[in-house]
């Protein structure tokens, strides 16, 4: 996601996730009227800029579980539009403290780096909601920050000076906050004993099979079992435990190297940095000129050390977050975590890159309420998903028997264990969702100009394939799969595409997308991905809004309601 406010919940979202009503809620009541009002039956309806999709329903469905909200139509004002009868309002805002010794946020000179230390971060990506005794407690990511706004003084995107590299990086990480309805608002709770702000500086462990391998030693941990910080969490997770998963994205681009030679030189690249995109120059955030860990020609090491999930204890404010490598290594967009029928825990994870992998973890013990959840996150196996043509497709154990590498290196350079196995390249992986009506995982897929054009950064073949079946693919699509036997742990799925999304007033090939987009509901690159408790299923984009040529019509990003369907 790369747009800050278009994340904040509504407060009709909130006060739902607040009080769950299984029964019907007021999302229900208002899906309801909307459906009802259209006479809706197999489509779409457009939610905004935040607007709606609906999926493959029929008539009998239509009468069980409906929209009902007014749609409203695509729009390119720099504003949140949403449907009549609901408002939005800013529940905090980048620089607010969230402890009232922290100075108020100072216009003028955006703060420094110890007010942004003690102030809630930047660019919100992944959030979500714990309840905890009587408080309710709100964990954001901050994924990253545009520099030339966060810093004034930027010069050509590139941060300058050592204190404003150092705000910069202190405006990364996760908030976690106290949340309550205040004088009818919900807001920050000041002081609360919970507020905490984790940044590119917090000590994490490293945990699960990478833990102790050489490739995550360095002169300042040379156990490789201890790291400072989390930066460009992109997506997240929740546990059924409990707990908040931050998940470590574009964690590359914050490395450079003193070498004084051009990018990818041999000298400081190797290929391991080079298969997840370290290079020689950083993306002007500055952070090696403050923190020589940043620098790999001194410290190759050191981005070995990121590109994990973390689990964070938002109710424990003292807690040490854990980097779980058992989930892998690349550019994680989110994890999905579900119960399996047997009680393990299976958690399904994207790599957003263009022509890289979606993952399965599968963990060896079974989750039980109130026993220790340890191990859940660090004992199990690691998969990569091989999608098939005929609608078929396999997940594939990335072992020393499948890859002929090291078990705790797979942990490591995860994108070449896939390649090693020859899992199917991918239209950038983004969120992926669990409906929780039946067995069955959605995941977007935002677009991929290089599909059908070049080979993945590990040469593996990108020709279109099956659920990935356009080239130079600027729109995007949305594939599902259902676990055989409906049991999450199986090796085998049936896939098919939810949505390929398009552009009907331009196209009339495929790129005017699927049946089920029209004028009203077409949007391009689908990024959030969430379902209610109700089973619809939520689509947020994050593309291209120049409304213009192939995206003609679209609008800016916007929010989509789909009703899955039944297949
Ligand atoms: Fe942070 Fe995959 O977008």
């Amino acid at each position: 996601m790369k747009d800050n406010q278009k994340h904040t919940l509504s407060f009709d979202e909130f006060d739902e996730m607040m009080n769950p009503r299984p029964e019907e809620n007021d999302f229900d009541r208002i899906v309801e009227a909307a459906i009802s009002r259209r006479g809706f039956m197999g489509g779409v309806l457009a939610f905004g800029s935040f607007t709606a999709l609906g999926g493959s329903i029929t008539s009998a469905d239509a009468a069980s579980n409906r929209f009902s909200f007014n749609q409203i139509g695509s729009s390119t004002a720099d504003d949140v539009i949403v449907p009549e009868g609901y408002k939005v309002d800013v529940m905090m805002r980048w620089g607010d403290p969230m402890w009232s010794d922290a100075p108020d946020f100072d216009e003028a000179t955006r703060g420094t780096a110890a007010s942004q230390e003690r102030a809630f971060g930047d660019n919100t990506d992944g959030m979500d909601v714990f309840p905890h005794e009587d408080k309710m407690l709100l964990v954001v990511n901050n994924e990253y920050t545009n520099r030339a706004i966060i810093s004034p003084s930027a010069e050509d995107g590139r941060i300058v000076g050592a204190d404003e590299i150092a705000k910069g990086m202190m405006a990364h990480g996760v908030s976690v906050v106290e949340v309550a309805k205040i004088d009818g608002k919900w807001q920050m709770v000041k002081d609360s004993p919970y507020n905490r702000r984790i940044t590119p500086n917090t000590e994490m462990e490293i945990t699960g099979p990478a833990a102790g391998n050489d490739l995550l030693k360095t002169d300042a941990d040379p156990t490789g079992t201890k790291s400072l910080g989390t930066w460009n969490n992109c997506g997240n997770g929740k546990t059924p435990w409990g707990t908040y998963l931050a998940c470590e994205e574009n964690f590359n681009g914050y490395f450079s190297s003193s070498e004084d030679v051009k990018d990818d030189n041999p000298k400081s690249i190797t290929p391991g940095m080079k298969r997840y995109g370290v290079n020689t120059t950083d993306w002007g955030y500055g952070w090696a000129e403050i923190d020589e860990r940043f620098d790999v020609a001194k410290h190759p090491n050191e981005p070995n050390r990121a590109g994990y999930v973390v689990e964070i204890d938002p109710t424990d404010p003292t807690s040490t977050p854990k980097k779980r490598t058992a989930l892998g290594r690349f550019k994680h967009e989110n994890a999905e975590a579900v119960v399996n029928n047997d009680g393990r825990i299976v958690v399904y994870m994207g790599d957003d890159e263009r022509g890289e992998f979606v993952y399965r973890y599968v963990s060896n013990g079974v989750y039980a309420p109130g026993a220790s959840t340890d191990e859940l996150l660090t004992d199990g196996v690691l998969y990569v998903g091989k999608f098939s043509d005929n609608g078929t497709g396999t997940w594939v154990a990335l072992t020393p028997e499948t890859t002929g590498m090291d078990q705790s290196e797979i942990h490591i350079h995860t994108r070449q264990a896939g390649s090693a196995v020859g899992a199917t390249t991918m239209d950038r992986p983004e969120w992926i969702a669990a409906n929780p009506k039946a067995p069955e995982i959605y995941c977007c897929l935002t677009n991929n100009k290089n599909r059908g054009v070049k080979p993945n950064a590990g040469g593996d073949d990108t020709s279109v394939n099956g659920p990935n079946p356009r080239a130079e693919n600027n729109y995007g699509q949305i594939v599902r799969w259902r676990p055989d036997g409906g049991d999450h742990t199986s090796p085998g799925f049936t896939w098919d595409l939810y949505v390929l999304a398009g552009n009907p007033t331009v196209h009339s090939d495929a790129y005017a997308g699927s049946s089920n987009v029209n004028a009203d509901n077409m949007f391009n690159s689908p990024d959030g991905l969430k379902f209610d408790s109700n089973g619809l299923v939520w689509i947020q984009t994050d593309g291209n809004y120049k409304n213009e040529g192939d995206f003609a019509g679209q609008g800016n990003n916007q929010m989509l309601g789909g009703r899955p369907g039944h297949r």
